[in-house]
């Protein structure tokens, strides 16, 4: 198991430019997603999913040029349990200095009847046969169970065995269809790695899509089960409701150490960047109410909220705006704001209003505030100059 220290290493593996780009819509150039990867990189993601290399020349090149530019982290390139997809992933990962194959197939009972027409021991073939060939063309394979939480445990066994026992150096075992809940997630981990032989030779791996707004719990939960990566995205882009966000999962750990005591190498500075850049060049608009990104993450309306913010910025938030990128906490003006607030915002615009003026103001502000959904520093400033003229002050 890596450490840092004496914490736990928790590694973060990004797929926002593969199946963050599957989102209908959001898919990229080579230009935005060489930008995107150098970002991670940067950030400190341990490994970056470039995309799926079979899938089109387009994805085959753009993968083997993040494969060339990487700095220090792992590049993998997606391929089924085809023999031409290993190789054309093999061939694309070959230029980066780290270098995965991550080859998945189906497992679940449903999958295996209408997706795969396979029985079980058909399945178990597969996976030896093209874990076998993903490892003779690198040292590093992942090998995923698709829909592992919908497969019953006795089968999602042997899989597992067979895979490591063909040279699979991290194991994800996917709630592909958002289905599983966080208990359920984290069994089936602790299941999995009592049960199965040689299961400390590999490393464990979640990834959660967010059909039931789960992803992000779940993710967290299958690491307290004893998985050591996480699959996720910026934004939480991705098929359907989308993948576990990475912004979130980086700031659990680093909020709630005292649950989760786990090393992470993602530099939180580069969230806020990191999301207003894959939300440009996917076209996907960030929900003001996100949590961590959006727009509204830090910012305050509620007079009872400002006031305390005015007093101590821990009243109201567990994080400090700066940690993720953000220049400042912002008290934003409108018909919930406080007197406290009020006065703040007159002082930080050059204002000092004796007592019965600050009053007047005050009250033509509340009056405008429900008139108007936004009130802009300008309103303000049009307001105070027209008390200051009225009243002579
Ligand atoms: O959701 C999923 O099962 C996947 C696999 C390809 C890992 O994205
Ligand atoms: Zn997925």
């Amino acid at each position: 198991m890596t450490t840092t220290g004496s914490k736990d290493q928790v590694l973060i593996f990004d797929t926002t430019l593969r199946d963050g780009e599957q989102s209908p819509g959001a898919s990229m150039t080579l230009e935005e997603k060489l930008q995107v990867a150098e970002l991670l990189d940067d950030m400190g993601v341990d490994i970056i999913e470039a995309g799926f290399p079979i899938a089109s020349n387009g994805d085959f090149e753009s993968v083997r040029e993040i494969a060339k530019r990487s700095k220090r982290s792992v590049i993998a390139g997606l391929a089924r349990a085809i023999h031409a997809d290993i190789d054309r992933c093999g061939e694309a990962v070959r230029h980066a200095e780290r270098g995965r194959i991550h080859t998945f197939v189906s497992t679940s009972p449903i999958h295996l009847k209408y997706q795969m027409n396979k029985t079980e021991d058909e399945v178990l073939a597969i996976i030896t046969d093209t874990v076998t060939r993903a490892r003779n063309l690198i040292d590093d394979v992942e090998w995923s169970a698709m829909d592992a939480t919908r497969t019953p445990i006795e089968y999602l066994c042997r899989t597992v065995e067979a895979a490591i026992k063909a040279g699979a150096t991290t194991i994800n075992l996917p709630d592909t269809v958002g289905y599983a809940t966080p208990d359920e997630y984290r069994d089936m981990f602790a299941q999995i790695r009592a049960r199965v032989p040689n299961a400390d030779k590999a490393i464990f791996s979640v990834h959660c899509h967010n059909d039931l707004g789960l992803a992000v719990a779940n993710s967290l939960a299958g690491v307290a089960g004893g998985a050591r990566q996480i699959e996720c995205t910026i934004n939480g882009l991705g098929e359907r409701a989308g993948n576990a966000a990475l912004e979130e999962i980086v700031m659990a750990i680093r909020t709630r150490s005292d649950i989760y005591p786990y090393g992470c190498n993602v530099e939180p500075k580069f969230l806020t960047r990191a999301s207003k850049l894959v939300s440009a060049v996917s076209n996907f608009p960030v929900q003001y109410n996100k949590a961590i990104v959006g727009k509204n993450a830090f910012a305050h309306e509620s007079g009872i909220h400002q006031d305390g913010m005015l007093k101590n910025a821990e009243t109201y938030e567990i994080m400090r705006p700066e940690d993720v990128g953000v220049k400042a906490t912002s008290l934003v003006m409108g018909k919930h704001s406080g007197r406290h607030a009020f006065k703040d915002k007159l002082k930080e615009l050059g204002y000092e209003l004796g007592d019965n003026a600050l009053q007047e103001a005050f009250r033509r502000f509340k009056d405008l505030a429900d008139r108007k959904k936004n009130v802009y520093d300008e309103d303000i400033e049009a307001l105070v100059e027209d008390e200051i003229s009225t009243s002579g002050e």
